[in-house]
């Protein structure tokens, strides 16, 4: 069996190539990755030389990319996409282009081939702010980021490449990930790197915004399950139900880290920032996925990663521009 990972030098991207590599030793797995600033081949360092993998550096938005990485392709898993909300207040073209118009390159290359399975990676921010029940994934979509709205433009045209064309899509709509190999830019890793070198936490507005938090490695089963035993044409939620604000989550690294809370400064918040995010993930559950790591395992794991992988982070928050300019968009005229 050989599978296309779109997006597959990212976070879970790059943490679902090494899941799908290790749990089926025969499979060969073709990654299709633009290497924006997010991607990272240190990701997938370790896999150089395996003959079961091979890495084609080319654009979802690119018809004769996306043609050549579907050569003996069965199934398709789709991460690729720009995915930093705040990024996306900042500039949204790419996030259009490449969220929208590359989902569609994709399920046109995939159209007129045999295609066993189409696994669209999409998120739960397509729902807007939850009140205090969970989203079952029939909730009206109501996004409220140019990020969160091009991924249910993504979703809604993943869906209609099933009722018009037959084509075997699955979706998955997951809360927040954190683990290994996330970029520093978005909050658990922001945390922990800026703790560990006792520089500020930017908390927007109270921090009172909620979350469900959802270990990686967990999202990875939850992505296979579906694939596996996902109805055609249907969205699954995946999320843990552990809920959390911003302003605990980060008390929390601190404490893991033996930090001080003077660390934290509350910033201005982002605008049109949900406040809570909630599934209702029965439809998964019944697939009989569980999460197997409890959130406090998962997150004292993630930050021993971080800790012994300071070279990794280090590498793009000191050397990479596009960290060092968005930080100082974001972060420097909000006084951190
Ligand atoms: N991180 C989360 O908490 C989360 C939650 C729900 C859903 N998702 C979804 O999961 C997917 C992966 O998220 P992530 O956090 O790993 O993202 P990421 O930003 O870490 O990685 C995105 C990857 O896509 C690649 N990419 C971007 N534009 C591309 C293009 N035009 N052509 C080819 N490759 C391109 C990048 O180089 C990078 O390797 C996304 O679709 C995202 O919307 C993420």
């Amino acid at each position: 069996m050989k599978y296309l990972v779109t997006g597959g030098a990212g976070f879970i991207g790059s943490n679902f190539v090494h899941f799908l590599l290790s749990r089926d030793s025969t499979c060969e797995v073709v990654v299709l990755d633009a290497l924006t600033y997010a991607g990272n081949l240190e990701n997938l360092d370790d896999l150089k030389g395996n003959p079961r993998f091979s890495f084609i550096h080319g654009d979802v938005r690119d018809r004769e990319a996306v043609a050549g990485s579907l050569e003996g392709v069965e199934g398709v898993f789709h991460f690729a996409a720009e995915t930093h909300v705040d990024r996306s207040i900042l500039g949204s073209s790419e996030f259009i282009t490449t969220n929208v118009l590359g989902t569609h390159t994709l399920l046109e290359g995939c159209r007129t081939r045999g295609i066993r399975r189409f696994l669209h990676v999409g998120t739960d921010e397509v729902y807007g702010s939850a009140e205090e029940v969970g989203f079952p994934e029939t909730a009206v979509l109501a996004p409220s980021s140019p990020y969160s709205a091009s991924k249910a433009a993504a979703d809604l045209l993943a869906l209609a490449y099933h009722k018009t064309y037959q084509l075997p899509v699955v979706v998955t709509r997951s809360s927040n990930n954190f683990g290994p190999y996330q970029f520093p830019e978005k909050m658990i890793p922001l945390f922990v790197t800026q703790a560990a070198e006792n520089r500020p936490l930017p908390v927007y507005g109270d921090g009172m915004q909620k979350r469900d938090w959802l270990y990686v490695e967990d999202n990875c089963e939850a992505i296979w399950t579906v694939y596996e035993k996902g109805e055609i044409g249907t969205i699954y939620n995946v999320g843990t139900g552990t809920v959390l604000t911003n302003l605990a989550l980060t008390r929390e690294i601190l404490r893991l880290l033996g930090k001080s809370e003077t660390l934290i400064r509350h910033v201005e918040d982002r605008p049109g920032h949900d406040r809570c995010y909630l599934l209702d993930c029965t439809r998964l559950f019944r697939l009989g996925w569980a999460p197997r790591q409890s959130f406090s395992e998962a997150l004292f794991g993630t930050i021993e990663w971080y800790k012994t992988h300071e070279a990794w982070w280090k590498g793009i928050k000191e050397k990479k521009a596009s960290f060092q300019q968005y930080y100082e968009a974001q972060y420097g005229k909000r006084g951190v």
